[in-house]
């Protein structure tokens, strides 16, 4: 079982947030142990400071290396890794957040104000990790859109029907558009290939789809998809192989006017198909 122990001044926050959907039923199985505990805990004086004013001035207070150090010893042990939620860390992705879903315990340290003492960091901080380049006003949304990004890659997490596998980043593409019931809606008509009930051949259409939404949204995702298929081909030794690049553009030359336009792609256009 994944242990996640959350370093905050707002245990509620992620308390609250991990009691609903898929994390509360991951929590509920066994599967994930999610704890919030805070520094305050370990201030000492009347008014149970956990922060100060910067040396050197400056705007914002911040957060006491001694609290903070309590904390982390108390939930600390030699198989952790601890990862303070910041703006300055590396991006999440999903290949970061299925990586540390196979971790045994994670502790995330979430900064208020204007972050935590730098000495926090150096002495006890294995990784630094942010949701994006914009600052937030602490870190415990980030923890939380971290804890939900890896918990869909532990086992079990997600049931039969769901799979992270599926799911946009996963192969390097994102997912293919999705229908459910009526077949008719808003003049637009459900593709034909998804009710032919032939499970090998809509694989296959999904796939090339997931690369023409790749293409269309995130020609930087797709570029890097592009060469790793070529890689793959070439180390496949099929011989007289169409290029993947020519291969997608004739599935999209094939496809009607109204599947384009059912599917999101009706303004993908020849001069896209490029290297
Ligand atoms: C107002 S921010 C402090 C920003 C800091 N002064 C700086 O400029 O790097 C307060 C806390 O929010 C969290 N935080 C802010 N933006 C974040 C991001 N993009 N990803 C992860 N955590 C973030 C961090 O834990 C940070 O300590």
């Amino acid at each position: 079982m994944l242990q996640l122990d959350v370093i905050t001044l707002f245990p509620e926050m992620i308390e609250n947030a991990v009691s609903h959907g898929v994390l509360s039923q991951a929590i509920k199985g066994d599967i994930l142990k999610v704890s919030a505990h805070t520094p305050r805990e370990f201030a000492t004086d009347r008014h149970r400071t956990v922060d100060d004013r910067p040396f050197g001035g400056g705007d914002g207070m911040i957060m006491l290396a001694e609290t903070l150090e309590k904390t982390i010893l108390k939930v600390k042990h030699k198989n952790s890794k601890v990862i303070y939620l910041s703006p300055q860390g590396p991006v999440l992705t999903a290949t970061k957040a299925q990586a540390l879903s196979r971790e045994e315990h994670l502790v995330f340290i979430c900064g208020r104000y204007g972050g935590i003492d730098q000495r926090i960091i150096n002495h006890y901080v294995d990784e630094e990790l942010s949701i994006g380049d914009y600052v937030l006003s602490g870190g415990e949304l980030a923890a939380l859109v971290t804890i939900d990004a890896l918990a869909r890659f532990i086992p079990g997490v997600l049931g039969h029907s769901e799979s992270a596998e599926q799911d946009s980043f996963s192969q390097g593409l994102l997912e293919h558009p999705n229908f459910t019931r009526p077949r008719d809606y808003l003049g637009q008509q459900v593709p034909e290939v998804l009710l032919s009930g032939h499970h090998q051949l809509i694989g296959d259409w999904k796939k090339s789809v997931s690369a023409l939404v790749t293409l269309k949204k995130r020609p930087d995702l797709f570029k890097v998809f592009l060469k790793e298929e070529k890689i793959r081909i070439q180390d496949s030794k099929r011989k007289n192989k169409q290029s993947p690049l020519l291969e997608l553009k004739s599935f999209w030359s094939s496809l009607s006017s109204r599947d384009r336009e059912s599917l999101g792609l009706a303004d993908l256009k020849e001069e896209d198909f490029h290297e």
